[in-house]
């Protein structure tokens, strides 16, 4: 490994990844006087909370009643009972603090006729506990509320001097012998130079990892490198079985329509002009949470009802709808189904399909922020230095099912949140022990033996047979069969890693080299996701088992936590579920049946 040389940078914070989380962290962390580094592959506003949509949930009462307290009970039932009830009440009760920050800050929310921040109905939110009528709880920026957020974010960040260094890839975690997290290596790719960055906390906020499926609404960029990087330091990622299908993503390209098309009026019919939800949940009907949306379609093309010639596929109405709304509210949409589906939505129904849109799985956190694993018997035993948000965490507010819009309201509560930590537990300045090499090597020789690797698989190709799977094996609906069958599949590219074929040796600007390093990232994740989904035999929000059709309180109220060795084998165990709340102002909401 002599010949790559480290530069060595020492922080007090470092962030990797800057999307929606990343950015809200790291300025937190900078507000609170740490000097603060953000890594990205990207450039920050390029992150894929640029992507988000129909808006960011938060108990305003803008435009009617509401209560964090409904919220909460919204996101609990959304989650099926898996979600840490502790973390919700944070979750919601902090909603709407994290929205006026934004609000102060300049981000462009719509506004109602008051001049207040629009809100728009979306899936699953109600009021009165789920009694009363739907909410309108989703604040939005148009259709484009991801773009304006990422935008306000980064301009905060820079005001308050957060070092970025953008287009530098990350590695691993630098883990001491203690099992603390004491920073992070990266790649920087515009002139192939290694980093170390050593910190006294490092935040992962890498995001999702969507590209390990065929189809989906993620960005090439979202290969969960964060998650990766914590597998490979030892450590356990959490509930990854539960992937969440959007119900309308473009059919044949994937881009997606927001769930705000349907929370402004748009509905979906099968071949017969049926509006066939009302079948399925005859209150919230199109509104129903994202699962029950995505299964009833599901079911409606399996049954010879889908649309078009192949008949496998459904219609999104938005035709009805005045043009004026559809021009103030829905203009990304209204552009996006014109290109990707040649449909003027003034005129036709837009041709969707169930998508991969999110992973409620992730990195196991508190609701602080810090990253958490099982040891000597604690199931909730903090990881010295290491600390996760957004989509890359697991904290968990979503459990088996996340609610529309409240993606964006966790990457704020639990940014800011991870900044208040960091602020309230380092010391500015403080001294660290120094980075040694024995704690690199590994790091490198990983790097060293994919730069140079020399099989006969391309990468690509694996890529498309681990995407092809996951997609078969991996679906919105599941049975023990095909998801063995997955988990062999997934074993069988595992075992061709090792012939992976690079053909640029390069350092700079090497993106062969890159998507080999996803890649390798991408079927760690792969591994766990479908080996969990396998072991996990009842059905619950978005993991839907044929062959188990009820949720099993009794044997499966608790959360997986799946490892992977080098030759990807994969050891699963389990966490409690969090059954108690963060205060007294909201009891435990117990399990029922959830219908919509
Ligand atoms: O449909 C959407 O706009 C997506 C929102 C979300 O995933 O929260």
């Amino acid at each position: 490994m002599s010949d790559y040389k480290f530069v060595d940078h020492t922080y007090d914070v470092v962030v990797v990844g800057a999307g929606g989380s990343g950015l809200r962290a790291a300025l937190g962390a900078a507000q609170a006087g740490l000097k603060t580094a953000c890594i990205t592959k990207v450039f920050p506003t390029r992150s894929h909370t640029v992507a988000a949509q129909g808006g960011i949930a938060a108990s305003l009462s803008n435009m009617g009643p509401d209560d964090w307290r409904w919220h909460m009970y919204d996101t609990v039932k959304g989650s099926d009972w898996l979600g840490d009830q502790d973390s919700i009440e944070y979750l919601c009760r902090e909603a709407p603090k994290a929205v006026y920050e934004l609000e102060h800050w300049g981000m462009p929310f719509s506004r109602n006729e008051d001049g207040k921040i629009y809100q728009r109905p979306f899936g699953g939110h109600t009021t009165e506990y789920g009694e009363g009528p739907p909410v309108q709880r989703t604040c939005a920026a148009a259709d484009r509320t991801g773009h304006a957020m990422l935008h306000t974010l980064y301009g905060q960040c820079v005001k308050e001097e957060t070092e970025f260094f953008i287009e530098y890839f990350a590695l691993d975690l630098i883990m001491d012998e203690e099992g603390a997290c004491r920073g992070v290596t990266a790649w920087k790719l515009d002139d192939g130079t290694l980093h170390r960055f050593r910190a006294q906390k490092t935040i992962l906020a890498t995001g999702g990892y969507g590209r390990a499926f065929f189809s989906c609404t993620s960005a090439h960029t979202c290969t969960g490198d964060g998650n990766a990087m914590t597998l490979r330091a030892g450590l356990p990622l959490q509930d990854m079985e539960f992937i969440q299908f959007h119900p309308t993503g473009i059919y044949g390209a994937g881009c997606l329509i927001t769930e705000g098309a349907r929370g402004e009026g748009g509905y979906l019919t099968n071949s017969e002009g049926e509006r066939f939800m009302e079948r399925y949940a005859p209150s919230a009907k199109d509104l129903a949470s994202r699962d029950v949306v995505a299964r009833a379609m599901t079911v409606e093309i399996r049954e010879g009802r889908g649309v078009g010639e192949g008949k496998d596929h459904i219609h999104l109405h938005l035709e009805h709808l005045p043009p004026e709304t559809l021009a103030e509210r829905l203009p990304g949409i209204s552009e996006t189904a014109k290109i990707f589906s040649g449909v003027d939505v003034t005129k036709e129904p837009i041709p969707v399909l169930p998508t991969v849109h999110y992973n409620m799985g992730g990195i196991p956190t508190n609701y602080h922020g810090e990253v958490l694993t099982k040891k000597g018997g604690d199931p909730d035993s903090v990881v010295q230095g290491l600390m996760a948000v957004g989509e890359a965490a697991c904290v968990s507010v979503h459990g088996a099912n996340r609610l529309g819009s409240n993606s964006l309201i966790d990457l704020v509560v639990f940014g800011r949140a991870a900044g208040l930590r960091c602020g309230a537990t380092l010391e500015a300045g403080a001294s660290q022990p120094e980075i040694r090499d024995s704690q690199t090597d590994a790091h490198l020789a990983r790097f060293d033996r994919i730069r140079n690797a020399t099989g006969d698989q391309p990468v690509a190709k694996l890529r498309a047979d681990m995407q092809k799977s996951m997609q078969e094996n991996c679906a919105v609906f599941r049975t023990g069969e095909v998801l063995d069958e997955g988990v062999e599949k997934i074993a069988g590219i595992y075992g061709r890693v090792g012939g992976m074929d690079v053909k640029d040796r390069g350092l700079i600007w090497n993106t062969d080299l890159v998507e080999a390093l996803e890649f390798d990232n991408l079927i760690a994740q792969a591994a766990v996701t479908v080996n969990s989904a396998a072991n996990r035999t009842e059905s619950r929000g978005a993991h839907a088992r044929e062959d188990y059709a009820d949720r099993d309180d009794t044997e499966w109220m608790k959360h997986t936590l799946a490892w992977v060795d080098d030759a990807g084998k994969v050891t699963i165990d389990y966490r409690p579920v969090h059954e108690y709340t963060m205060s007294n102002d909201i009891e435990y909401i117990k399990p029922k049946a959830r219908v919509y």
